[in-house]
């Protein structure tokens, strides 16, 4: 599949993004392990969410979908669940594999957990090395998945400090903190994504956080709670930006969640001169959520506060393209992470710049951009969501129509979002070759 984008002009107006992918993949395996009933309603039927739901019913999770965003969970408890009758085949998701790792590891069965070709390539070693402090025994492919976990049941608790800002890493290690003997404690280099203490708080687990230091201990009971799960922020990035870079629009995307920990995106365009306003704050349970407010305002370049990197983790695609779009020099750095995301983020977004002659220098960590036009050709998404998106809105900016080949993978994270560029003006043609 490819996207065609032409240079277009964005309508005003107002519209909702999907469910957000953290707390919706949170819901189902904190709610699959608490006792009674989880309602979940914003729920994100996107791939990598439906990839967590099946492995929870195939654990023995009654599991309703009672919409394609209303689920309802009849959690059976931290020790009720089931050997599966085969591997689990999260597909394209690293947080599904890399939280289910940490879930699985205090369980007394074994398990196998498989990937699509990009998750095949991740690195695992970072949850395998923790895991394995608490006792875990876990079989990789020299750090990689296939994840052969042998279920030993008695973990005991560990203080880890983690080498990367990674809430994946930390979110396993407190999921296996809740099977393990004592009070597990993990500190993270950079603030990263919270909802798995919220959420853990919410349905009533008793979980500290004190100076980057999160702390649980094993043993506790969930109790099954409604969550309403915010617009996903990462998701709604694509179209901020395209709405700041159409002249005249003036759009209102709802009910998005801006947990602190994920607003970084927003504070580096409002660097570059964004007019974005919050709206009508409240809170959803226990996640900030608001309506968000974007007006076209021009954009320029300068340095990227790399402290920002770990609170925008998933959205330096979509801010290259506003540096390629933004008068001036804008220098990224910090992002060594990036390079293994669904695909190598850096490599795939210069390349992709560039064959839109945009002037682009990869460094190891980063890029430097320099930016004001945006011509059209050919791109390659190197089949990862949000590469493909973000290019297709460099495609409503630029000179001539942009294709970007391999665009299936933007079902993992925002199914509906060519319709929904459409809907607000976006000339893009979904093709088949
Ligand atoms: C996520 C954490 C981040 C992020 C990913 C979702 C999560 O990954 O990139 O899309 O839900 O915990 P890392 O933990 O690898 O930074």
């Amino acid at each position: 599949m490819q996207f065609v984008v032409s240079p277009s002009r964005l309508t005003s107006g107002a519209l909702t993004v999907p469910g957000d992918k953290s707390v919706s993949h949170r819901a189902l395996l904190f709610g699959s392990i608490a006792e009674g009933r989880t309602e979940v309603t914003g729920f994100l039927p996107g791939e990598d969410c439906l990839a967590t739901l099946a492995a929870m019913r195939a654990m023995g999770v009654p599991v309703e979908s009672v919409s394609a965003t209303e689920i309802h969970i009849d959690g059976v408890g931290l020790h009720g669940l089931a050997a599966p009758a085969t591997a689990l085949d999260l597909g394209n998701s690293g947080t599904a594999m890399r939280l289910m790792a940490g879930l699985l590891a205090g369980q007394s069965f074994d398990s196998v957990l498989t990937g699509d070709a990009s998750l095949s390539a991740r690195p695992m070693g970072r949850i395998i090395r923790p895991l394995g402090e608490m006792g875990a025994v876990i079989g990789s492919r020299d750090g990689k998945p296939p994840l052969e976990i042998a279920g030993r049941g008695g973990l005991g608790a560990i203080d880890y400090t983690m080498p990367v800002a990674s809430a994946q890493v930390k979110s396993a290690v407190l999921l296996a903190g809740l099977y393990a003997d004592g009070v597990t404690r993990v500190t993270e280099p950079a603030v990263t994504r919270n909802h798995t203490e919220l959420m853990l708080a919410a349905m009533g687990v008793p979980v500290r956080c004190e100076n980057g230091c999160v702390s649980l201990e094993g043993g506790p009971r969930l109790e099954g709670c409604p969550i309403v799960v915010p617009a996903d922020l990462s998701s709604a990035s694509f179209v901020i930006l395209a709405a700041l870079l159409s002249r005249d629009a003036d759009v209102l995307i709802r009910g998005v969640g801006i947990n602190p920990t994920r607003t970084g995106v927003i504070d580096v365009l409002r660097t570059m001169g964004a007019d974005i306003r919050l709206e009508n704050e409240r809170l959803l349970g226990r996640e900030p959520a608001a309506d968000i407010r974007v007006r076209a305002s021009e954009l320029r370049g300068g340095p990227v506060d790399p402290a920002l990197v770990s609170l925008a983790i998933d959205e330096f695609p979509v801010l290259f393209v506003a540096a390629a779009a933004a008068r001036g020099r804008t220098v990224f750095s910090g992002l060594a992470e990036l390079r293994v995301k669904e695909s190598d983020r850096i490599a795939a977004m210069a390349a992709g710049l560039q064959a839109l002659g945009v002037s682009v220098d990869e460094t190891p960590d980063g890029a430097v951009i320099d930016g004001g036009r945006i011509g059209g050709g050919e791109v390659d998404s190197y089949g990862d969501h949000r590469v493909a998106m973000s290019l297709a809105v460099a495609g409503t900016v630029a000179d001539g129509p942009v294709t970007v080949r391999d665009v299936a993978a933007v079902d993992t994270s925002f199914p509906g979002f060519a319709a929904l560029l459409g809907s607000l003006g976006a000339d893009l043609e979904v093709r088949t070759p």
